[in-house]
This record gives structure tokens, sequence and C-alpha cells, in this order.
């Protein structure tokens, strides 16, 4: 009986010490993530000093997040050098500000406007050098179905968002390397997964590419480099009017024989889906880009990436990293599907 209870005690404790072991290794793991977390919070949150002696040069001011961008740091009291597309946003620019910010007129596409552009950046910044440089400059269309298009529609988007936004920082680099500055690239959640068709996507992951090896390259001579990665927001890239307009234009180009394989009611449809998701995805609130460009700007330990938006967040970033065929069917459950294929075969094989 006695030795029946001190088994039983034995069990007892043995379990106890079981409990308060894996208890302990739980808590300690916890605390170390708490912790840990912690570290990143603070480390994230440091900034950086001095923002008036700092200059930032940031494309594609006349609308959207670069025009919100260039009024936001020019309160903060950066040097904020604002590079509009056209001189009607300059002006309202500087109507909306003050008369001390600065702009200059900048095409990305034109080589001799980024020459003109590097000087007077270089005028205006004397020994200090460039502190930041926003590649916020874009265009989205021509957008639509892959056999809608021709090269020029993908020259279009290509030229400004990919080809101009490294036109841009190769001739900026030299005034970054002087001030051990930043830049800070504006691609999309479309740079992580492709879908709409077009350059869009394309442009995009090829600025996801140049800001890696940017980034790598640069990172020996002070030279940090950061991407944001919107979800849609409510501006002038996502104008739903801009947008059918151009899509129009496709689909009225189009031999009878593509727009028979899609079906009568595609375009419609597709127009309708763009409208929905458009609504639906697209957000009013464009500070949530801003803060992610600014905190590039101003953390004394910049990241690398930034989701900005919660459809970014939850829903395209993830999805990007899910198995292809999970996205495939995702995004087949988005889009309206041809219909007239069968009928398109069949036509065909008549006339051959
Ligand atoms: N809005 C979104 O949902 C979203 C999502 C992901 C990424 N982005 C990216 O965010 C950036 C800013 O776009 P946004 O949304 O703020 O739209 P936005 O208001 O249209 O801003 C883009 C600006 O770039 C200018 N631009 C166009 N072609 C140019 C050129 N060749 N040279 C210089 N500037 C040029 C545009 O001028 P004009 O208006 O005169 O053409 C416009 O002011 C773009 O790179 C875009 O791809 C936007």
């Amino acid at each position: 009986m006695l030795l029946q209870n001190e088994d039983r005690a034995e069990d007892i404790l043995q379990r106890v010490k079981e409990i308060w072991m894996g208890n302990t290794a739980l808590l300690a793991t916890t605390t170390s993530l708490v912790f840990l977390l912690l570290c990143w919070i603070i480390r994230d949150s440091i900034k950086i000093k001095n923002v008036h002696e700092k200059y930032v040069l940031i494309t594609g001011c006349d609308t959207g997040f670069g025009n919100l961008l260039a009024q936001r740091l020019h309160r903060k009291g950066f040097g904020v050098i604002a590079a509009c597309f056209t001189e009607k946003g300059c002006q309202e620019l500087i109507a909306c500000t003050s008369p001390s910010m600065k702009t200059v007129i900048l095409n990305v596409t034109n080589p001799k406007s980024i020459d003109e552009a590097v000087q007077f950046v270089a005028a205006e910044t004397g020994s200090k050098g460039l502190y930041g440089l926003v590649n916020n400059a874009g265009r989205a269309t021509p957008i639509g179905p892959t056999d809608w298009l021709d090269m020029e529609d993908f020259h279009r988007v290509l030229d400004v968002n990919l080809i101009g936004l490294i036109e841009v920082t190769l001739k900026f680099l030299p005034l970054l390397k002087k001030a051990k500055g930043r830049v800070v690239n504006v691609a999309s959640v479309m740079g992580r997964l492709a879908f709409g068709g077009g350059g869009y996507s394309l442009s995009k992951w090829g600025v996801e590419s140049f800001s890696d090896s940017l980034r790598r390259d640069m990172q020996h001579f002070g030279v940090r480099v950061s991407i944001i990665e919107p979800g849609f927001f409510k501006t002038g890239v996502t104008n739903l009017e801009v947008i059918e307009k151009d899509l129009n234009r496709l689909w009225n180009r189009l031999t009878p024989d593509v727009k028979t394989a899609y079906g009568e009611k595609y375009f419609d449809n597709y127009l309708k889906v763009q409208k929905l998701s458009m609504n639906t995805f697209c957000d009013a609130d464009i500070s949530k880009v801003t803060n992610c460009m600014e905190h590039a700007l101003t953390a004394r330990f910049p990241r690398t990436r930034y989701g900005a938006g919660w459809d970014a967040k939850f829903f395209w970033l993830p999805l990007s990293y899910a198995p292809a065929a999970v996205a495939d069917i995702m995004l087949k459950l988005l889009l309206p599907r041809p219909t007239g294929i069968k009928k398109s075969l069949a036509k065909n094989q008549i006339d051959v």
C-alpha cells in the first residue's frame, strides 16, 4: 500500500515537472518573441535628424501620391524638389503650398529633360548632394488581355514605369552618393502578382528586381533603397474613365476573329468587372502610401519593402506567395471568361 502511494506520488511529481518544463519553454519562447518584436518596433521608430538640411526629389508630382508626398515633406521642412510632368502641375503645387516649394518639369521618358533636371537639382543642392529620390511617376494604360495589345502598347507603359525610372536613377546616383542618400521606388502589388495584361505588371516586376540589384550594389556607398508596393488606391492610374476609354480603343481595333473568340458580351462583362473591382478595392486614403514613403525617407533604418493598403497586406501580397495554381484559380474567379472560343474554332476549321 505504502509502495503504491509512493509510486503515485512520483507519477504526479513527474507530471507536474513535465507541465512546468513545457510551460517554461512556452514562456521563454513567448518572452523572446515579444522582446524581439519590441526591439523591432523601437528600431523601426527611430528617426533621422536635421531634415531641414536634406533635399528630396520626387517624380510625378502633378497628382496622386507624388503630389501629397511633396506637400507633406515640404511641411516637415525638407528641401523638396517636386518634379512635375506639366507646367500646370508645378503652378498648382506652388499655389497650394508656398513659393519656397521648388519645382522642375520632368518627363522621365526624355533623356534631355532628365539631364536638365539633374543640372537644376545639382545647382539647388550644392555640396550637400541629394538625400532622397522618390521614383513615383507612372502610368497604367494600356492595360487589357494580352492578345488585344501590340508592342507600342507595351512600350508606352514600360518606357515610363521602368526604363524612365532606371535612367532617372542612374543619372541622379552621383548626387545621391554624395549625400549617402536614399532611393524610394514605387512598384505595386502587380509587381508581385501579374495580372491584367500589358506593360504594367511587367514594369513593376522590373522595378522590384532593379531595386533589389541597386540596393545590394549601393549598400557599400551608404545609399539605401526601399520599394513601395501599394494595393489599389483612387488616383489617376486607377481612373475608370481613362481605363474604359483605352479598353474601348483596344476592343474596337481587334480583328473580327479575335472578337468572335471572346464573344459579344465579353467586353461589357470585362468593363463591369473593372468597375466592380476598382470600386471594391480602391482606397481613397492615399496617405497610407505616402506614410510608407515618408518612413522610407525619415526612419533611421528604412525597411526594404513596404506593402501599402489593407488589400495589399491581406490579399494581394499573401496571394503572391501562394502556389501559382491557387493564384490562377483566384484570378480566374475575378475575371470574365471568353465565351466564343468554340464558335471561333469551328469557323477556323471551315475556313481551312
Ligand atoms: N493608385 C494605385 O492604385 C497605385 C497602385 C500601385 C502603384 N501605383 C504607382 O504609384 C505611382 C504614382 O501613381 P498615382 O497612383 O499617384 O497616379 P497618378 O496620380 O496618375 O500619378 C502619376 C503621375 O506620374 C505622371 N507621369 C506620367 N507620365 C510621366 C512621365 N513620362 N514623366 C513624368 N511624369 C509622368 C502623371 O502625370 P499626368 O497625370 O499628367 O499623366 C502623374 O502626375 C505610379 O508609379 C503608379 O504606378 C499606384
